[in-house]
């Protein structure tokens, strides 16, 4: 099966509650992003799956494959989402800068990996393992992050330029991350996306976070929790990202407290809106390629 492309436009994620309703109604948005894991052990949302990829342009999104292990990537899961690529052929297949597995088991949260040579080494080896087992390019997405590494002797952006030049990897940027991350880390978001390797980045994420105490110092941490509307800060460094990298996919990021798929698609017209208003009404973005 091979799903419609070019993928266009803002797109949102396809969560299991919302698969019947899709699949059923179809509604209009311009792509769908679908964690590969929700589908693997599921036969009757691959089903639904198989007949919504036919469609809509499809992004994926691995949270099971794991680059920063040092045990390794999971060859199995590799072959299992291997399998899923071949079906519904995505314009974009993507995964996290971070480790979640530790000796085979799958650990709930994305941990952070130190920036320095040594790790460098192990994610060009990996990242090369998993575009060669899925046969084709794989896009790494900058993390949020809430404390550095002292051992770490790069900054992210060296990190993942480096890694882009070592791998050949591509960059999902997901936007909200490098707020909530210069927030909580103190450096500049805009400084940030302008160090990236515009020509590598595929893709772009949106997704809300939360505001919390930091303790009793008065300061704010922010959280990436994908569990509301995108706030302004946001959506300005979204419009600013745009500018820099020119148009790309974007993706509405919202996984916990769901709400009605109609919402979703409320966000994605407004990424078109911010979109429009950067290029202008007739450019609409470009496919990730
Ligand atoms: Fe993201």
């Amino acid at each position: 099966m091979t799903s419609p492309r070019p993928a266009t436009g803002a797109g949102v994620g396809l969560r299991l509650p919302h698969l019947a309703e899709v699949a059923a109604a179809r509604p209009a948005v311009a792509w769908l992003e679908i964690h590969p894991e929700n589908f693997i052990a599921n036969p009757h949302a691959a089903e639904l799956l198989d007949e919504i990829a036919a469609h809509y342009p499809i992004s994926v999104h691995t949270v099971g494959v794991s680059i920063g292990s040092v045990g390794g990537v999971d060859r199995e899961h590799l072959l299992r989402v291997r399998a899923l690529i071949d079906r519904i052929d995505p314009f974009s297949v993507s995964g996290h800068l971070a480790w979640s597995t530790h000796e085979g088991d799958y650990l709930n949260d994305l941990l952070p990996l130190p920036y320095d040579e040594e790790t460098l080494a192990l994610l060009v080896r990996h990242v090369d393992e998993v575009q060669q087992g899925l046969g084709r390019p794989y896009l790494v997405e900058n993390p949020s992050s809430y404390f550095g590494f002292g051992a770490s002797t790069m900054t992210e952006v060296e990190f993942l330029s480096e890694l882009v030049a070592k791998s050949g990897c591509r960059l999902l940027c997901d936007v909200s991350n490098v707020h909530v991350s210069s927030h909580n880390m103190g450096y500049d978001a805009r400084a940030y996306i302008d160090g990236l390797p515009a020509d590598a980045i595929g893709e772009l994420h949106l997704g809300g976070f939360t505001v919390e105490d930091d303790g009793d110092s008065g300061a704010t941490v922010l959280v990436d929790t994908h569990s509301d509307r995108i706030a302004d800060p946001a959506w300005e460094l979204y419009a600013y990202a745009l500018g820099r990298f020119g148009p790309r996919p974007t993706l509405i990021e919202w996984d916990n407290e769901l709400p009605p798929f109609a919402t979703l698609i409320n966000e994605a017209a407004r990424a078109d809106q911010v979109a429009r208003g950067v290029f202008g009404r007739k450019v609409r973005h470009a496919a990730a390629g």
